[in-house]
């Protein structure tokens, strides 16, 4: 991790906490970052002693977008050979859980980065928003789609097509964030939760948010069945022993991970 330029990560016990690191560009996300944040979060993945993850940025800015200056010579062969943003669709396959935890400007690539973690947890002057448009482009990492899932086609459609951007009230409101801390807390209540998280046996948080995702992807009935095969096989995990026992014992669980 010290081979890292763009970002920071550093290890809290069984969180990880990852900051993006590029101030003078309000974390521009360029091929280096999302580069590095894709291989982090993959190897932290992989890491056993890791339990959750969260991304960050800075005060100012969570991410101000994909990099612009990077992007403006392009031609579309070579956004097309080079097959450009499709690193990030790597970080939604990560199976541990992650967290965003959003300060200032979430805008583009930055929104939709932030839409790429499996708990959004806004300061309160979080501002969101996808505009693209206002750069005669539209959104590349899965913003047309993320978006319109989580707030519904009026806002995504509005916030595409005319810029607008949304203060973490209106965010909130519309589904797109579970809650609004003061901006002075958001690291502490985003660890507070990530460490939640990591505290919960690791393969039955993956199932949990590998459920979840798949409401994303396919009809009731089928999720439904899905979520029933994983609810069959926690079974055979050691923490499913744990938890329950540790509940008819009256005892806080002490999960294995396994
Ligand atoms: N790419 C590259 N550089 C960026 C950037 C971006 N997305 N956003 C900010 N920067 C740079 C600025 O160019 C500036 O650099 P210089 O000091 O060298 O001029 C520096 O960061 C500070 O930015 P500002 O001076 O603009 O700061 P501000 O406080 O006045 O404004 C802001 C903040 C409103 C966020 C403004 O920076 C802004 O509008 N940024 C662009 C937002 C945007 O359009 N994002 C979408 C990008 S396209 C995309 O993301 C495609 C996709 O789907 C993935």
């Amino acid at each position: 991790t010290d081979a890292y330029e763009t970002i920071l990560v550093e290890r809290k016990g069984r969180t990880a906490l990852l900051t993006l690191n590029r101030p003078k560009a309000l974390n521009a996300l360029n091929l280096q970052l999302m580069n590095e944040v894709v291989a982090a979060a993959e190897a932290l993945d992989r890491d056993p002693e890791v339990g959750c993850v969260v991304i960050t940025g800075s005060a100012k800015a969570f991410a101000a977008g994909a990099d612009i200056k990077e992007m403006r010579p392009r031609s579309y062969m070579d956004m097309y050979l080079e097959d450009w943003f499709a690193a990030w669709d790597r970080l939604g396959r990560v199976r541990t859980p992650t967290v965003a935890a959003v300060a200032g400007y979430a805008l583009g690539g930055g929104c939709e980065l932030a839409m790429l973690c499996d708990i959004l947890i806004a300061a309160d002057t979080a501002v969101f928003g996808q505009p693209e448009i206002k750069l005669g482009v539209i959104p590349g990492i899965g913003g047309s789609q993320r978006l319109t899932r989580a707030v519904g086609k009026a806002k995504a459609m509005e916030l595409c097509l005319t810029g607008r951007t949304m203060d973490a009230a209106e965010a909130e409101r519309a589904g797109l964030v579970s809650r609004i801390v003061p901006a002075d807390d958001l690291l502490a209540e985003a660890l507070a939760v990530a460490d939640t998280v990591a505290g919960m046996s690791a393969p039955v948080a993956m199932m949990a948010k590998e459920a979840v995702n798949r409401s994303f992807e396919t009809t009731l009935a089928e999720g439904v069945h899905f979520e029933r095969r994983l609810f069959h096989a926690v079974f055979a995990t050691a923490d499913q022993k744990e938890g329950m026992s540790a509940f008819v014992d009256k005892r806080p669980p002490e999960f294995t991970h396994r």
